[in-house]
């Protein structure tokens, strides 16, 4: 029997992907992204039922239990991850919705896949979200799901929240079904955006495609009234502090540095390996400042850690390329034997290893040409208990709304980039102690769970539900 829960969540991607081992067996490993980083401490904490899909194809396993939450895989057949996920979400409105960086691909049967997939979420939610539960279905990814949904069951409250940027209407204007994903939002009672401007955009699309009135921040279909509002999204700054604070962390901090030559300055990108991170920019900067001889190796390292990431999509293929032919050149005219001067990591690494990174760091590159949020620029300031290190962070990424005391810079400014390194790195340590002080009060009053349970008061919990309501 299906267990039936008060809160669910709905998202692509469970937390934990199945990986089938060569012996037979399987394990579960962490998944890539942001959402998972964002939504697995509310999760543990709420003992919610998370929905999604485990990673591979074929039939789904069973649900089951997992440090303290419900997991519900949903199945994906090869031609569904072909189409739904590399095509339609990864191909389609991934570009679009940040800036066309690369430019958006459109097939007309990726949609069929994109629509079926939808509705397979949606009958997942159904079937296990008790009566009058709250779902809150995630990104860009499921965007139909809250009007198949409310379709099922209009006893549910519906929280939507796009954990990317939602683009200007002219953009938007471009995609070929435009109307059917803006009527599929608008089955929600709440949509959640990172940023002010994108609950704009919304709105003022409801206004141009479908003739509503929106007022405000609020809009009515079909006697509803849907709100749309900004909800920036955090991280979970006490598990980076604690493990920045461990004493295992703190030695493997300077083992890195060591094991990197004992250099002046350290400069680290951590993504995963994405068009829109910019990461090809911070390599030009880096490069072209070692050409002139304003940085020199071994005084100056770079390290990039990039997650593999939809390696059958054609533009992170040309991407990886690119910068893979990159760091050779940049090596290949720079390093000495032994002495890398970027430091290439095409590999996901575990979160103590990433925050010794962050701690190992005297300067964080976050360079994306248009990103929702950027948790990276978070975690490294979580991560800085002893207020060292600088944040070179883009205008672009969301996060620059909340950090204010980064260096900002515009990535697609060559020059200001390398002079914004070269000031971050030349940086007088007071004044860096200053700036990392700052953001790092900001980020504590600002975590992940702020962030949910503002979303979740907005969407009107307290009263759908006394087991949520007991928790926020
Ligand atoms: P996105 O959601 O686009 O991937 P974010 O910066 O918002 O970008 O979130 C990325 C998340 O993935 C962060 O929590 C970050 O720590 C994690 N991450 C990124 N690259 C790596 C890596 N190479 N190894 C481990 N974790 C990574
Ligand atoms: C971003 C998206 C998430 C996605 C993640 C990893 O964070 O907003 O929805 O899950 O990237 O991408 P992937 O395609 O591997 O799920």
């Amino acid at each position: 029997m299906t267990t039936r829960s008060p809160f669910v969540v709905v998202a692509n991607r469970l937390p934990v992907d199945e990986v089938k081992l060569p012996a037979g067996g399987r394990e579960w490993r962490r998944s890539p992204g942001g959402l998972v980083t964002a939504l697995h401490p509310i999760m543990r904490a709420e003992h919610g039922t998370w929905i999604g899909w485990a990673g591979g194809s074929g039939p789904a396993a069973d649900p089951f239990e997992l440090d303290g939450m419900r997991l519900h895989p949903v199945s994906l057949s090869d031609d569904e991850i072909e189409k739904y996920y590399e095509g339609f979400s990864n191909s389609s409105l991934w570009p679009l919705y940040h800036d066309a960086v690369e430019p958006p691909v459109y097939k007309r049967d990726w949609w069929d896949s994109y629509r079926e997939v939808n509705e397979r979420f949606a009958a997942a939610a159904a079937e296990v979200a008790a009566p009058g539960a709250v779902v809150w279905v995630q990104d860009y990814q499921l965007q139909l799901v809250p009007a198949l949904l409310r379709e099922l069951r209009p006893d549910l409250r519906i929280g939507f929240f796009l954990h990317i940027p939602f683009p200007p209407v002219e953009l938007y204007m471009q995609l070929p079904r435009r109307v059917e994903i803006l009527r599929g939002l608008l089955g929600a009672d709440l949509v959640g955006f990172q940023r002010p401007l994108a609950a704009q955009n919304f709105l003022r699309l409801t206004r141009h495609l479908l003739g509503l009135h929106p007022k405000g921040l609020e809009v009515e279909i079909d006697g509803r009234t849907v709100r749309a509002a900004a909800f920036p999204i955090s991280i979970d700054v006490g598990e980076i502090e604690r493990l920045a604070a461990s004493e295992p962390v703190r030695a493997r901090a300077a083992e890195i540095r060591h094991e990197l030559g004992d250099p002046k300055h350290v400069i680290l990108g951590v993504d995963r390996l994405d068009y829109t991170k910019g990461i090809d920019r911070r390599l030009t900067a880096f490069e072209e400042l070692l050409e002139e001889g304003r940085l020199a190796v071994p005084d100056a390292v770079m390290v990039q850690v990039a997650t593999p990431s939809r390696e059958r999509v054609e533009h992170y293929q040309t991407l990886r390329d690119a910068v893979e032919l990159q760091v050779g050149r940049i090596n290949g005219d720079h390093a000495r034997v032994g002495v890398p001067a970027v430091h290439y990591l095409h590999q996901s690494v575990d979160r103590a290893e990433l925050t010794a990174l962050y701690c190992a760091a005297d300067v964080m590159m976050v360079t994306p040409l248009r990103d929702g949020m950027n948790l990276v620029a978070k975690e490294y300031v979580a991560a800085r208990v002893d207020l060292g290190g600088t944040l070179i962070l883009s205008e672009f990424a969301g996060a620059a709304s909340d950090l204010h005391q980064a260096y900002l810079v515009n990535p697609h400014d060559a020059d200001g980039l390398k002079e914004g390194l070269l000031r971050a790195l030349a940086e007088d340590p007071t004044e860096a102690a200053r700036r990392m002080r700052a953001m790092r009060r900001y980020l504590r009053g600002h975590d992940v769970d702020r962030w949910a349970r503002s979303f979740l008061t907005t969407l009107g919990v307290p009263e759908a539900t006394d087991a949520l309501a007991a928790v926020i």
